[in-house]
């Protein structure tokens, strides 16, 4: 079949390989090529088991692969046979040098750079598609503009998808951003983009800004997303003392149509791969501008993240006749959110890790997560168990800790889960899911987010141990 246009993407991970899946569903006359240097991962996009779980993300695939949308590692034929080459790689908080565990690797986004200057065979649009240090688009054109004989365009496309979400996200998405120069070139680059996403999404949607806006667009709806999850779960410790419900005053603060009731959900704290090292990103930007005071703001957002998964933490250990040693607690969820395998940053990672440290026995129960547990804790000195089952996960456990707020466990059996478990039986809800007056009812201690814990035993003064 002749194709109209040929895509490529460098990068086949939970950003690449959903977007391009799509834009290949939305665009038959396109032939698309997602292109990795991982071959497992490769491997596993062109078998039955996909590397990335989404709701409805198998369907299409299933659809379109072998037919336009193809997955390779040659990322040489790759590069060579598009018009436009999307970047999709990770860019992770660099952990060594200059600016670690602050700033954005950009080495692979280089690495991409370099490859599409090595292997390309015509003039090129280049999309930026990964979230990058503001002025990115500047290093890749630089790097490609020592083509002597062919020209480059580099347009910014971030991408706002949310995981568990993604498919969905893609299909209908709120807005798409194009970042471009305004010169004659940039321009029609800017429209050729334009013209794919045109292909299924209104054109009121798409927004077209400066390059550099673009790039710090990405990064400042980040920060606001996270911002949100922050002041609320901020003020969730003032609830379990003064007897506020945090899901009331998530309720009426959202009810205001200016501030809105989206991202309000209290929590075991916010995870994911990018929330954090995006922050982290623009606090780097603020300082390295000389805005401390503004960068101290955004850090903030990360500083209280860290606060409420710690005090989650200690919660349970002090609740727990401050020991968990020996004691069976099962972990409902590891997931960074529901509906997805990615475990990245994911809350569940430090309390197991630190339940490990104080000697307990830690079962994790997730339904698509436990492969990226098992690596998540792999050499962590600890007792750890994994199972699909969360029935068996709560066998003879002492404690429940809900970390990921998966539809599946607010319909349990807790009453068989409680007869089955050592008592007194506790359930820390980290997510705010359960009927937590039905599980007191059934007998169990129940500790929420931000509300007032339901106990079966009183002390007669409090216990300052931690
Ligand atoms: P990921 O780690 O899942 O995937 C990145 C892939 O790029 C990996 O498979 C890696 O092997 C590959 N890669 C790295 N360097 C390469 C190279 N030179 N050539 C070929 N392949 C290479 O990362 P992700 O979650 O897909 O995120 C990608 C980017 O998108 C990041 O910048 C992220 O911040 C951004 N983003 C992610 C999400 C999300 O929900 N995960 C949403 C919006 C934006
Ligand atoms: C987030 C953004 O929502 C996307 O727009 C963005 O594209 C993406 O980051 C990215 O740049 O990678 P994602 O991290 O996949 O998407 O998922 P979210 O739905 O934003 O959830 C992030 C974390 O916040 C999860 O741990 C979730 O459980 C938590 N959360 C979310 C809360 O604790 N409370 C809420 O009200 C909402």
């Amino acid at each position: 079949m002749k194709f109209e246009k040929t895509i490529a993407c460098i990068g086949a991970g939970y950003v690449g390989g959903p977007t391009m899946s799509v834009i290949a569903y939305k665009c038959p006359q396109y032939k698309v090529i997602v292109t990795d240097i991982d071959a497992k991962r490769i491997e596993r996009w062109n078998s039955e088991n996909l590397p990335v779980y989404e709701p409805g993300l198998d369907e299409i695939v299933r659809k379109v692969r072998g037919k336009n949308l193809f997955f390779t590692t040659d990322i040489e034929s790759s590069i060579k046979e598009a018009q436009i080459i999307f970047i999709s790689v990770n860019t992770p908080t660099k952990e060594y040098g200059i600016g670690k565990g602050m700033a954005p690797d950009v080495k692979y986004l280089e690495k991409a750079a370099r490859d599409i200057l090595k292997y390309s065979n015509s003039d090129k649009i280049v999309v930026e598609k990964s979230t990058v240090p503001v002025r990115s688009a500047e290093t890749i054109e630089r790097i490609l503009s020592t083509s002597s004989k062919y020209k480059f365009e580099v347009l910014s496309n971030p991408e706002f998808l949310a995981e568990g979400s993604a498919v969905k996200d893609l299909l209908e998405p709120d807005r798409v951003l194009i970042g471009s120069k305004e010169t004659p070139s940039g321009v029609k680059a800017r429209e050729e983009l334009v013209k794919l996403y045109e292909n299924w999404v209104p054109r009121e949607k798409i927004i077209t800004s400066n390059v550099w806006s673009s790039e710090l667009a990405k990064l400042a709806a980040n920060a606001f997303l996270a911002q949100r999850i922050s002041s609320i779960n901020a003020l969730t410790p003032i609830c379990e003392i003064v007897g506020a419900d945090i899901d009331e005053l998530s309720k009426c603060i959202g009810s205001d149509s200016r501030i809105g009731n989206k991202f309000l959900k209290a929590s075991v704290g916010f995870g994911g791969s990018c929330f954090k090292k995006d922050i982290l990103n623009l606090v780097y930007l603020c300082n390295s501008l000389g805005l401390e005071e503004v960068g101290d703001y955004f850090l903030k957002i990360v500083e209280i993240n860290e606060y409420q998964k710690n005090r989650f933490f200690r919660n349970v250990v002090r609740e727990m006749m401050n020991t968990v040693a020996d004691k069976k607690i099962a972990i409902f969820g590891f997931a960074f959110k529901a509906n997805t395998n990615d475990t990245r940053e994911s809350a569940a990672i430090d309390i197991a890790k630190n339940l490990a440290e104080e000697k307990a026995v830690v079962w994790i129960t997730d339904p698509k997560a436990l492969e990226n547990a098992k690596k998540d804790l792999e050499g962590v000195n600890g007792k750890f168990f994994f199972t699909e089952d969360p029935y068996e996960a709560s066998d003879n456990a002492d404690a429940i800790l809900v970390l990921t707020e998966w539809e599946m466990y607010k319909n349990l059996d807790y009453k068989k889960i409680f007869d089955a478990m050592r008592k007194p039986a506790f359930i820390f809800d980290g997510r705010n899911i359960l009927d937590h007056k039905s599980l007191y009812k059934i007998g169990f201690n129940v500790f929420p987010i931000g509300k007032l814990p339901l106990k079966h035993f009183k002390l007669e003064s409090k216990s300052y141990l931690l």
